[in-house]
């Protein structure tokens, strides 16, 4: 784990005796050393990716928007008629729970629920499926390397996979069905690119496999209204763009203003605001991190670390 410029994690040494110190799981009622979590084989969020999640990050001891977490993901769970059967300040407190019994200040809080288990394994659809909640606390994840934030991240377009569109897989509830962003991830491995940029069936911006896209053109800001997730993290980068007096711009963006951008960010909770410098092997703007990215990427690191009402401290 390093630091580097905003990038500081806390000095903070876990207490080993305690088992679930450094991963701490809630699995049916029990929290449990995360390396031992296990869930069914028959669970419908397993064998059929019948499930919604969210995750959440903390940092320097802070949960970051846990509200409008689990609010996204109750709401995902109705989209996709699966009753929930905690309700949301449940959901909320073993969230915090698993962080603090975890001791990491800075960690990826996962939670998901699943359409559950049926009477009968093998069940799928039963009118009886019993749906379930899991979660757990691990350390702090990073979808492109702790670097990629201060120097700058490589992406390549993906030509032979297009993000699902929302009459498919609806992309505003968050899911594993991750075929498309798998797919693209393993062709921008093959292409030398650290992560994957993912356009729609109209050829336009969708998102990336973990995070939500924003270009940069003329000092304006723009970034896709449908085919993606409406990520918390891009809705902070918006808002600290407004405050900053940045015109934001939802809409559709179209293939050829994402290669003509002065700019390209990445946005998600595993990895805050990444500067894309370079796209299908050439230099975005500069080459460099540019100056809004820039801005809004150090205010985020300052957000998520400050005290006010989008963080909530964990008790520990
Ligand atoms: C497909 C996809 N898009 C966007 C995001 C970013 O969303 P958030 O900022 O809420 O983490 C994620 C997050 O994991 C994601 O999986």
């Amino acid at each position: 784990m390093t630091s580097r410029g905003v990038i500081r994690y806390s000095e903070h040494d876990v207490d080993t005796t305690s088992p679930l110190a450094g991963g701490c799981a809630w699995i049916d009622g029990e929290y449990v050393p995360a390396a031992q979590a296990r869930i069914s084989v028959f669970d419908a969020g397993f064998a059929h990716s019948d499930l919604t999640y969210t995750a959440v990050s903390v940092w320097h001891g802070g949960i970051f928007r846990l509200g409008e977490h689990v609010e996204r993901l109750v709401a995902g769970a109705r989209k996709l008629r699966i009753e929930s059967p905690l309700a949301a300040e449940e959901i909320e407190a073993i969230a915090l729970r698993c962080t603090a019994l975890s001791q990491l200040r800075e960690a990826f809080v996962w939670i998901g629920v699943t359409r559950g288990l049926g009477p009968t394994p093998g069940d799928r659809m039963s009118p009886a499926m019993a749906p379930r909640v899991y979660a757990y606390a691990i350390p702090y994840l990073w979808v492109f390397p702790l670097e990629a934030q201060l120097d700058g991240a490589s992406a390549v377009v993906a030509r032979h996979v297009r993000r699902s569109g929302r009459g498919t897989v609806d992309p505003t509830v968050k899911n594993l069905q991750w075929g498309d962003l798998t797919k693209a991830t393993l062709e921008a491995r093959e292409r030398g690119a650290m992560q994957p940029i993912l356009l729609d069936s109209d050829n336009c911006l969708a998102e990336g496999a973990g995070f939500n896209v924003l270009v940069v053109k003329n000092g304006t800001i723009a970034t896709p209204v449908r085919n993606c997730l409406p990520g918390i993290t891009r809705r902070t980068a918006i808002e600290i763009a407004a405050r900053r007096g940045v015109p934001v711009e939802e809409r559709d963006v179209s293939s050829e203003e994402l290669y003509a951008s002065d700019e390209i960010f990445a946005t998600t909770t595993a990895g805050g605001v990444t500067p894309i410098v370079e796209l299908d092997g050439a230099p975005v703007g500069t080459g460099r991190p540019g100056p809004i990215t820039t801005a809004i990427r150090d205010r985020f690191w300052q957000l998520v670390a400050e005290p006010s009402a989008l963080v909530r401290k964990i008790d520990y």
